[in-house]
């Protein structure tokens, strides 16, 4: 396998790889950034796992910079001449409970075991750096012939019940790459939903996948009706109320652009509770600290036509004289001045009314209130 690295960065793996060697460790790429280059892709992250102790291992440098270590994994952030990388030590895994994260049971394992608690077999191949800049594949699993075949399998089957969020990053893999489920893994999915385990379930990686999977507005229309469509709403909940006509549409509406943020508040969010405005002021004041993407989500979950009327007409109202003008008016200091200021922005907040500019809303004080 060659690799396109720019010179500096063949420079310092190079070194690594002559470290390695007297240090006595193998290192390899392994997961995302072999499975890009074998799919032509220019690798993003340089991540480096060492078969062994890889804390121990970048300890020995001399030309590393530690940013931070985390002994429990043996993973240590580095940067090299200016580049991150980010070391791992081969580890075995086990998960307790089903969703919950994995407890480590050995650090500095043999590199199949390390390969084996991975999720797919396109991101279960390792090609081991060596001095000459060859990588040497280790392909297990038959993960080359996956990614030639487009095809998303796991290692094991119970893989899905280990870590449902493996649905998720199956979902984001086939919606990225056009890639598909193999047929045993569509009905290993399909038996963890009938009877989804919630109860140890890590939410935070949940939500982080969910967060990958709706990272890219192109996708996330495709993402959001798969979610539905395919149930996976049942790793998280048993139902999940999904219009895909009324979110296009909302999105129209409020003029999104962040279509992966609204998808995912659209699924993450509980419906508010719904509230009776009186008046455009009222309306005005709850939604003043509402985003684009809030009032969208909010509109979705309670079909509240305010929102609009908030979004269309009231958002770039603004007041601009301050209580220290009606001061300066001979207004005397207390609650009045916040009544006044309300009573001028509710005057502006009517469509009718020709309250714009500084000058418009001294003349209403005037003609309105006596001193
Ligand atoms: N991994 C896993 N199960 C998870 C998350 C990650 O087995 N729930 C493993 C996979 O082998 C994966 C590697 O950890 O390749 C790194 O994960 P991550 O950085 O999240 O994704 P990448 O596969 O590198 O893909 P990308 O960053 O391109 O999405």
């Amino acid at each position: 396998m060659q690799i396109k690295f720019n010179d500096k960065i063949n420079q310092i793996i190079k070194n690594l790889a002559l470290e390695a060697q007297r240090f006595g460790v193998k290192i390899y790429f392994v997961g995302g950034l072999v499975r890009d280059v074998l799919m032509g892709k220019t690798p993003l992250d340089i991540d480096i796992l060492v078969e062994g102790n890889a804390i121990d291992f970048v300890k020995s440098l001399d030309f590393v910079e530690i940013k931070s270590i985390h002994k429990d994994f043996g993973t240590v952030k580095t940067e090299i001449s200016g580049v991150n990388i980010d070391f791992a030590s081969t580890r075995i895994e086990e998960y307790p409970k089903s969703g919950c994260l994995p407890h480590v049971t050995k650090i500095g394992c043999d590199i199949k075991d390390d390969l084996i608690r991975r999720d797919f077999t396109i991101n279960a191949i390792a090609a081991r750096i060596l001095p000459s800049l060859d990588y040497e594949i280790i392909d297990i699993f038959n993960g080359c012939n996956d990614i030639s075949k487009g095809v998303l399998k796991v290692l094991h089957k119970n893989s899905y019940i280990d870590d449902p969020t493996r649905i998720l990053r199956g979902l984001d893999f086939k919606l990225r790459f056009n890639f598909n489920f193999s047929p045993e893994d569509e009905k290993l999915i399909q038996s963890y939903l009938k009877n989804p385990d919630r109860e140890g379930l890590s939410k935070d990686r949940v939500i982080l996948t969910l967060n990958k999977l709706f990272s890219s507005n192109e996708r996330a229309m495709s993402a959001i009706s798969e979610f539905s469509s395919c149930c996976y709403y049942k790793i998280l909940f048993d139902e999940f109320l999904f219009n895909k006509e009324n979110l296009e549409n909302a999105i129209k509406l409020f003029d999104i652009k962040d279509i992966g943020r609204v998808c995912l508040k659209y699924i993450l969010e509980a419906p508010p509770v719904e509230i009776k405005f009186k008046s455009r002021l009222e309306i005005y004041k709850y939604f003043k600290n509402f985003s684009d993407v809030d009032l969208c989500v909010y509109y979705l979950k309670t079909n509240d036509k305010n929102t609009l009327i908030y979004f269309n007409e009231l958002k770039n109202v603004v007041l601009n004289i301050k209580g220290l003008d009606l001061l300066n008016l001979g207004f005397r200091q207390g609650k009045i001045i916040g009544d006044i200021l309300d009573k001028v922005l509710e005057a502006k907040l009517i469509k009718s009314t020709n309250i714009v500019t500084f000058e418009d809303e001294i003349n209403f004080v005037k003609e309105t209130f006596k001193l």
